[in-house]
């Protein structure tokens, strides 16, 4: 499986096609193409959507694989998810509460894990 996602973060169009009906458990399968538009059922996944357009999506499009690494294909417990929205690693930038509220952190949290269950 881990050679098998592999192929795919290569990014070719043709390698993509080729293992699609293949490759159950990868992060391309769950893009809203394939799994469907995200089904947004709470306020709270709903505001979350919004801040993870405005804070995270550059970097983690849809969830998915970007200059970030993909965040919907794995199951990444709240506080390390927390932790690294608060203190940044790498070329991802710190969020303080001035830019993000614990409460809208919360908000964000529980649109990752729609998006995780999603697919
Ligand atoms: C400027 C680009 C950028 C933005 C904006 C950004 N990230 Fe990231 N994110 C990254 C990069 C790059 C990494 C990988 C860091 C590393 O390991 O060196 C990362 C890693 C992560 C990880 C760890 C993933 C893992 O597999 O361990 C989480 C969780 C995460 N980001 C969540 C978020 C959330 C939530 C937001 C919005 C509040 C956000 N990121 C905004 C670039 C970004």
């Amino acid at each position: 499986m881990t050679v098998r996602c592999a192929a795919m973060r290569l990014g070719s169009a043709a390698v993509a096609f080729a293992l699609l009906g293949s490759l159950p458990a990868c992060s391309a399968r769950r893009s809203e193409p394939v799994a469907g538009p995200l089904p947004i059922t709470t306020s709270q996944t709903e505001q979350g959507q919004k801040l993870f357009m405005l804070h995270c999506q550059q970097c983690h499009p849809g969830g998915e694989a970007g200059l970030g690494p993909a965040l919907n294909n794995k199951p990444l417990p709240s506080f390390l998810i927390t932790f690294q929205v608060r203190h940044g690693l790498g070329a991802m930038p710190a969020f303080s509460e001035d830019e993000i509220t614990a409460s809208q952190l919360d908000d964000i949290l529980a649109y990752l894990q729609a998006l995780r269950s999603h697919g």
